[in-house]
């Protein structure tokens, strides 16, 4: 699966670009502010409807404009899907399908599985557990057809739930509601740790490559007490939500734990294995969607350079070209991707003031 024309309208300080894509490596190069990241934030936004840089979509557009417009080509075998989207300064977002008005953003993401890797990206390792939960929530979101809405009516209930016990209901009128998020929380969670469970196995040969002789363990948690059923935790903790106005326990909580021997990954690595982790992690994702439902992603790879050594490099680049995927690279120079190819890319696109020229 990949993009195979791109057009961008009004995006950053992307006035407007038409890129025709290879559908393996394509490498983006350019000075600092030239819109390198801004080529992948476009790609993204198509995907997600968002941003990977900023909550607020309304920055993405371009100053003085109202709207921003992405169409881009997907080719799946012999089939063709054209998808759009239009994002005006209103808040309100079109997308289409072939044409066809779609109401749902989760369609498009559906469509589009994509994966980033940008310096920000070992945040994934030290942050709260959000995007850890997002990190896992991608596969199960992918790979099973139930997750989205069992993990929507979780999310439902949660609310309806934290806003019971801040009316102070008492009890007996919320447990019919505990019924049914214990019914959604176990879909989710089965989901989720079946999931987890399939990457372990694709992560091994990664980490062997990438990290050697570290030991990373990978396991799922799921929100709540392991020896406790979820009814009865959500009976017992109610005196304690109620005092907190929220709900302290359940699958809003499922974290995904790395560790090297028994201490935290980011307490045992160095901030070069943290990034080869965290690539790991991603090019294992890719690799098991691929094994499951036989989709690519595609890879939008931000500076790859920054922080790896010429050897690291490679063995990124090469296990990204090994996933099939097509995969989107930024680098301020050149060469320094180059250097480390086996084979060149498949386009190389030079940017320079958001004009964006095909090198040839
Ligand atoms: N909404 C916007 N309208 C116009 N220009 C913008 C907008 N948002 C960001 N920019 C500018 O776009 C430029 C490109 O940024 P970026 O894609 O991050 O560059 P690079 O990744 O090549 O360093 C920056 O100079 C930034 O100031
Ligand atoms: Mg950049």
């Amino acid at each position: 699966m990949s993009l195979s024309r791109l057009h961008i309208d009004s995006f950053r300080n992307i006035a407007t670009a038409q890129l025709q894509l290879g559908d393996g490596l394509n490498l983006i190069y350019g000075q600092n502010g030239s819109g390198k990241t801004s080529i992948l934030e476009a790609i993204f936004f198509l995907g997600m409807g968002r941003s990977f840089r900023s909550h607020l979509s309304q920055r993405v557009i371009q100053n003085d404009q109202d709207k921003l417009t992405l169409f881009a080509h997907l080719e799946q075998g012999e089939q063709e899907t054209k998808i759009g989207l239009r994002r005006y300064r209103s808040g309100e977002t079109e997308v289409k399908i072939n044409g066809d008005k779609v109401k749902r953003l989760s369609t498009l993401a559906e469509t589009l599985p994509i994966q980033v890797i940008t310096p920000e990206s070992f945040s994934l390792l030290f942050e709260g557990p959000k995007s850890r939960r997002q990190f896992i929530d991608w596969g199960a979101f992918h790979t099973d057809k139930g997750f989205y809405t069992a993990w929507a009516n979780v999310r439902r209930i949660l609310k309806h739930r934290n806003q019971m016990l801040k009316s102070e209901i008492p009890y007996q009128q919320i447990q019919f509601w505990d019924k049914e998020l214990v019914r959604y929380a176990e879909i989710v969670t089965e989901i989720r740790k079946r999931y987890v469970g399939s990457l372990n196995e694709r992560l091994k040969g990664i980490i062997e490559e990438f990290l050697p002789q570290v030991d990373v363990k990978v396991s799922f948690t799921r929100g709540w007490d392991s020896k406790t059923d979820y009814q009865t935790l959500l009976q017992a903790q109610y005196p304690r939500d109620l005092a907190a106005g929220h709900t302290a326990s359940g699958p809003h909580k499922a974290d995904l734990r790395l560790r090297v021997g028994t201490l935290p990954v980011q307490d045992a690595l160095s901030r070069g294995q943290l990034k080869l982790l965290v690539c790991a992690l991603r090019i294992a994702q890719g690799k098991l969607l691929k094994q499951q439902i036989d989709k690519n992603s595609i890879y939008l790879v931000d500076d790859l350079p920054s922080e790896l050594d010429a050897r690291h490099r490679q063995l990124l680049l090469q296990q990204l070209s090994d996933t099939g995927a097509q995969v989107f690279v930024t680098a301020i120079e050149p060469a320094a991707i180059m250097d480390s190819l086996n084979t060149p890319p498949v386009k190389v696109f030079h940017v320079e003031q958001g004009r964006v020229t095909v090198i040839e």
